[in-house]
């Protein structure tokens, strides 16, 4: 990964989700024992969103927060938006008709100020640019929208740290590659989770973009992390 282009790691990326997207939702609820469905209920919770507010789902995968959004606001407009066509047409499957898009977080096919808010899960991480998305999702949300970013992120060191290593480095890479047969998307987790930036740093990104109000809380043993903030009108 690390001698890769900008565009060689995008490709490398779509590639994988392609590969994994029938078990990825499967290997979620596996990885995490459930606790990615509270973690997605709070995060739409912090967008704020009521009826007719128009939130994106960006990097939606199969659309695991997009869904949770309509549940908790039927009437919302809701659009999910993913670079990884496979993804997508396996969450269609699984929730029917949300709108989908085809979209690259780097360069978004839709109006300045649409969305009154922006949400995204375990997508930072893998987007070659993050100082470039932010700027895209800060464009796209309307003065007053919420930003929200559910992640994984590299734990404060502690007395649980080798446990966290080998749950990252061996036990889910060996569950991956059980479950969805592709044990190097399950090499990628750790690996792109250590070389992504702190939650501290990512705060920081968020702020230069023009976020402000900007917090993060983390969860599951300091190795998940979401991150709010608001485009002040
Ligand atoms: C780990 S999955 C997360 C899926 C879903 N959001 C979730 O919460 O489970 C990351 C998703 O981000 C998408 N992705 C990565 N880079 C992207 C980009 N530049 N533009 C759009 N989607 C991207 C991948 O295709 C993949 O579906």
């Amino acid at each position: 990964m690390a001698n890769l282009t900008g565009q060689e790691r995008a490709r490398y990326v779509q590639n994988m989700f392609t590969r994994i997207a029938r078990r990825y939702d499967l290997m979620n609820r596996l990885m995490t024992g459930a606790q990615d469905v509270h973690w997605r209920k709070q995060v739409i919770k912090l967008a704020q969103i009521d009826q007719g507010s128009h939130l994106l789902d960006l990097g939606s995968g199969t659309g695991d927060l997009a869904s949770e959004a309509l549940r908790q606001q039927p009437n919302a407009h809701i659009v999910a938006a993913d670079f990884t066509l496979e993804m997508m047409r396996v969450g269609q499957a699984h929730y029917g008709p949300l709108n989908w898009s085809a979209a690259d977080a780097l360069r978004l096919p839709f109006k300045d100020e649409t969305f009154d808010a922006v949400v995204s899960g375990f997508l930072m991480r893998n987007v070659i640019d993050v100082s470039q998305a932010f700027k895209e999702q800060f464009r796209v949300l309307k003065p007053g929208g919420r930003i929200v970013i559910l992640d994984t992120t590299r734990p404060k060191r502690n007395l649980l740290s080798p446990f966290i290593w080998i749950h990252m480095h061996a036990v889910i890479p060996a569950l991956g590659g059980m479950v969805s047969g592709v044990r190097d998307a399950y090499n990628y987790l750790p690996d792109s989770t250590e070389s992504f930036l702190t939650a501290e740093a990512l705060s920081a990104r968020m702020i230069a973009a023009g976020f402000k109000n900007v917090n993060f809380q983390r969860f599951m043993f300091g190795t998940i992390a979401i991150h709010h903030g608001e485009k002040l009108a």
